[in-house]
């Protein structure tokens, strides 16, 4: 087989592009590059008179590669993806060029640098489009049945929601008794129902639920497979085969030892254990209570709960509704309260409760004295310091994930925080998945979070995870990773290194997953052999697209590696604010930045480029898990090589951005620029 030919189609943009960009001048030099055989330019060839075109061209014209010159593949790509498939070619032999956003936009005051930009960019393009392969999305069945773990409130309203559309469902609880923490609260006040009555109503309604299937007590505690295929065995020595799973493990209160030096005991308490004492009968003895709120959270360590100052409120008037002569006082920082705090706040005055604000600087302090405590305290709004004797102290603790956290997190390869909550995919994009397909989180399993948070929480997981079992497949990109076994060592840093577990051991040699490979690179990027490959991102075709953007006068540039997701989005916004930037960079996209390789950086300032610059998301969110944690990590370790080499450090400089920091994006390319002496 001979040299692809490659068809370039570049875009006016109407005069988006065409007003920048001499796009006639950058056709004429489309012609003359290696490999090229086509090149048209269209006014909008995203259009569908013009995809239609683009279409018959490859036929007519017989092309094995498309490069697309236009704005930014991030809104873009699917659309020509779908148009090359149309046209008989494997969509993934098609290379995606951005001279809209990345030129145009933003080098509006000087059109001869936009050219010459435009120029490598196309270069770099056709480069890349030279080497590339076809590949396959692979489409994996889904079945209609998930495991829901975990049984309270979460739990069973996703077991109920997912019930209602016909799913099958096993709900695997530790306990004998579905509800969990409602099982241990009190009275929810104010009208609002009784969180026994809500577990007792959504336990009956799960327990008589066609499609549920309660395994209780009982515990997962194996774990194998991807969406549509997980086996799950259970501490009763069951196995269940599922297509989806979700995880609504709940929380815990933290150790109390010791907040505020007060002695967790039989007159110390935390909340949980106040609600114990008045689900069993508020002690008529105890005439004094004093609850600490913010104990042992909003620190270094920890966050606001977001539930104790709503608990605190209630649980004092439920005191004083079960000694109205009791003195109830509240110690507290600031109120949070979601939604009723003038409500709670004045409901609970009204009744008698006293408040006292004490500030973080001054915290109170529990002493013993005989028979009573006595909680000394700093009150921030009297400016003097106070005494409160106590029967009972009432520390609001804050939440820490349940127990069984560390055990699921290393079973569902998925991560937590630092206060044992699992992580979600994306905070604002994908709130309620996992990174990995097919598993799902919901309740206090994220973090803390009210009973009817809790319970849409659990409707939303549901509805996440019904999306594929209805439509019955998932596709998965065909950008995935490849090993050459040939130069592979057996050394399993890939599969040790993988965020999704995609890389499995068969036969003493890693062997790829496809349906579980994101194509992050963080394999490819760490093989010591370089014997791990991304499809769509292998290092032959990154390392031409360095050697196309530096084949001309290198020292004026600098190779910017950036990742699809926030690094491009927020070059795209620099685009769409029309910031201007030094042209002097030359963007090359990976998926992630864990994809960026020692080889890649040092190709790039070997051949003379002034600089280069690695670009990820903004931490901690990595739409792979840690990829830009591995990037920086392995960025920092080539900074000290460079400096053993004598090579100038400077040359080498990464960015964490998110995706709508266009301004950041613009002033890491200014600064770096400067510092590297460019003149433009
Ligand atoms: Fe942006 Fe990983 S996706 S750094």
């Amino acid at each position: 087989m001979g040299d692809p030919k490659i068809g370039v189609f570049i875009c006016r943009c109407g005069t988006n592009i065409a007003a920048t960009v001499d796009v006639e001048a950058l056709a004429a030099f489309a012609k003359t590059l290696p490999g090229v055989g086509y090149v048209d330019v269209g006014k909008w060839i995203c259009s569908v008179d013009y995809l239609a075109k683009l279409s018959q061209a490859v036929g007519a014209e017989k092309l094995d590669r498309v490069v697309v010159a236009c704005c930014t593949p991030r809104t873009h790509e699917p659309t020509f993806r779908s148009t090359v498939r149309e046209a008989g070619l494997n969509p993934y032999l098609l290379e995606f060029v951005s001279i809209r956003e990345q030129v145009s936009w933003v080098h509006r005051s000087d059109r001869a640098a936009a050219l010459a930009k435009a120029k490598d960019l196309v270069r770099m393009g056709v480069a890349k489009a030279m080497l590339l392969e076809p590949a396959e999305e692979v489409r994996i069945p889904v079945g209609r049945s998930s495991l829901v773990i975990g049984g309270g409130p979460a739990g069973m309203s996703a077991a109920l929601a997912l019930a209602l559309q016909g799913f099958e469902v096993f709900l695997v609880e530790r306990s004998a008794e579905l509800g969990g923490l409602l099982n241990r609260l009190h009275g929810a006040g104010h009208g609002e129902k009784e969180p026994a009555v809500i577990a007792r109503e959504m336990a009956a309604k799960v327990m008589s639920a066609r499609g549920i299937e309660v395994i209780a007590p009982a515990e997962v505690t194996g774990l194998k497979g991807y969406v549509g295929n997980y086996e799950a065995e259970l501490s009763n020595g069951r196995k269940i085969g599922v297509s989806t799973i979700i995880v609504a493990t709940g929380m815990a209160e933290i150790d109390a030892g010791g907040l505020f030096g007060a002695k967790p005991g039989p007159r110390v308490v935390t909340q949980l254990g106040l609600e114990g004492m008045l689900k069993d009968g508020f002690p008529a003895g105890i005439r004094s209570v004093v609850i600490l709120n913010c104990a042992g959270s909003r620190n270094a360590e920890r966050g606001c709960c977001h539930v104790g100052c709503a608990a605190s409120l209630r649980n004092a008037e439920a005191v004083l509704a079960a000694n109205p002569s009791a003195k109830v006082t509240v110690l507290y920082r600031d109120l949070t309260v979601v939604g009723n705090e003038s409500m709670l706040r004045g409901a609970a005055a009204g009744k008698g409760v006293r408040f006292v604000r004490y500030s973080s600087d001054a915290p109170p302090a529990v002493r013993e004295r005989g028979e009573l405590l006595e909680v000394s305290v700093r009150d921030l709004q009297l400016g003097e310091e106070v005494v409160l004797d106590a029967d009972l102290v009432v520390l609001t603790v804050g939440f820490t994930g349940d127990r069984s956290v560390e055990r699921l997190k290393g079973l569902l390869k998925v991560s937590a925080d630092s206060e044992g909550f699992f992580k979600e995919a994306h905070i604002k994009l994908r709130p309620l998945d996992f990174p990995a397909d097919g598993v799902y989180l919901a309740g206090c399993a994220r973090s803390p979070r009210g009973i009817r948070e809790s319970i849409e929480d659990g409707a939303g997981a549901a509805m996440r995870a019904s999306i594929p079992m209805r439509r019955g497949y998932v596709e998965a990109e065909g950008t995935v990773a490849v090993i050459d076994l040939e130069s592979c060592s057996g050394c399993m840093l890939c599969a040790k290194g993988c965020p999704y577990g995609a890389i499995e051991m068969k036969d003493e040699k890693p062997s790829v997953i496809s349906a579980l490979c994101k194509g992050c690179g963080t394999c490819a990027a760490g093989c010591p052999k370089d014997a791990v490959q991304i499809i769509h991102y292998t290092d032959a075709q990154i390392m031409a697209q360095v050697e196309a953007a530096l084949l001309e006068d290198p020292a004026a540039k600098i190779v910017a590696f950036c990742c699809h997701w926030c690094a491009m989005g927020a070059v795209d916004i620099a685009g769409v604010g029309r910031l201007e930037y030094p042209p002097n960079v030359r963007i090359i996209r990976v998926m992630c930045s864990a994809r960026v390789d020692e080889d890649h950086v040092m190709k790039a300032l070997d051949m003379g480029a002034a600089g280069v610059l690695v670009m990820g998301c903004e931490f901690p969110t990595c739409h792979y898990i840690a990829g830009n944690a591995d990037c920086r990590k392995r960025m920092e370790k080539l900074s000290r090589k460079l400096e053993k080499k004598g090579v100038d450090t400077g040359r080498l400089a990464t960015a964490w951005l998110s995706a709508a920091q266009g301004r950041k994006f613009a002033k890491t390319v200014r600064e770096f620029a400067e510092k590297l002496g460019l003149s433009r």
